[in-house]
């Protein structure tokens, strides 16, 4: 495949791209192809110099870390749960602002259980936060709907995003533990911040201007 010469940018797909495109849109960055209906996952856009890469949010980290994108954008959580290796993260984005937290049920006593159950799909993230403590844990992996977990006895708790509360409500769960305040970032990966220094530079630049003109 020809290399790209320009900057190759990793966007998450789901929730944070439609809060990602308006602040790429003042630097002139626009797909030119509709990304809720394309089945392109190399995307051009209106500027020849950049092009978008559309990947899931839990993968944009590892392809920024690979180099197979120059930049990214990624929640924290994904982050932590990554590990960071090899990228640099200049930018808080400020979207997507939601928690991390250890949940479960009403007045779970956390403390009262010898061996805990704990359900998640940030198994890096919950084993570091209970070993921390000096826990081990049983860790159960899980991709989505974490909430499910307690009511079926699958775990005790769970290490989840919260944000307005309503889907631990809705199922008679609860905040238990604050593990870390969550936004969408901006990733770099750290040789391409040496080979293509002027160029990137420049976008996170432009990029904090659009965030705090
Ligand atoms: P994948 O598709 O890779 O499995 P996902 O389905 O979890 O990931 P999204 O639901 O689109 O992806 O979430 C992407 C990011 O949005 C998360 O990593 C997190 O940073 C943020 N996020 C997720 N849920 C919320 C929420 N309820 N409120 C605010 N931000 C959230
Ligand atoms: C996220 C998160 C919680 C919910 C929290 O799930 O995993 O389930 O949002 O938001 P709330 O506090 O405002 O209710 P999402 O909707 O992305 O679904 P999934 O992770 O289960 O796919």
């Amino acid at each position: 495949m020809a290399t790209f010469e320009g900057i190759t940018i990793a966007l998450s797909k789901g929730r944070i791209l439609k809060d990602t495109l308006p602040l790429l849109a003042p630097l002139g960055i626009e797909p030119t192809e509709n990304l809720d209906t394309t089945r392109k996952l190399i995307i051009p856009t209106t500027r020849a110099d950049v092009r978008l890469l559309a990947v899931r949010a839990t993968d944009a980290p590892t392809y920024v870390q690979h180099g197979a994108a120059d930049i990214g954008v990624a929640g924290k959580d994904v982050l932590m749960e990554h590990g960071g290796e090899g990228l640099y993260e200049p930018l808080d984005l400020g979207i997507a602002k939601c928690q991390l937290v250890v949940a479960g049920p009403k007045d779970f006593d956390l403390s009262g259980r010898q061996r805990l159950k704990v359900a998640t799909k940030y198994v890096n993230v919950a084993r570091r936060h209970f070993a921390a403590e000096g826990r081990h844990v049983d860790l159960i992996k899980l991709y989505g709907s974490m909430e499910l977990a307690p009511l079926v006895d699958l775990a005790d708790v769970i290490v989840d995003l919260v944000d307005t509360g309503n889907t631990l409500r809705a199922n008679d769960l609860e905040p238990l533990v604050h593990i870390a305040d969550i936004s969408t970032r901006l990733i770099a990966n750290r040789a391409a911040l040496k080979t293509k220094h002027t160029a990137i530079t420049a976008l996170i630049n432009d990029l904090k201007e659009v965030l705090a003109p």
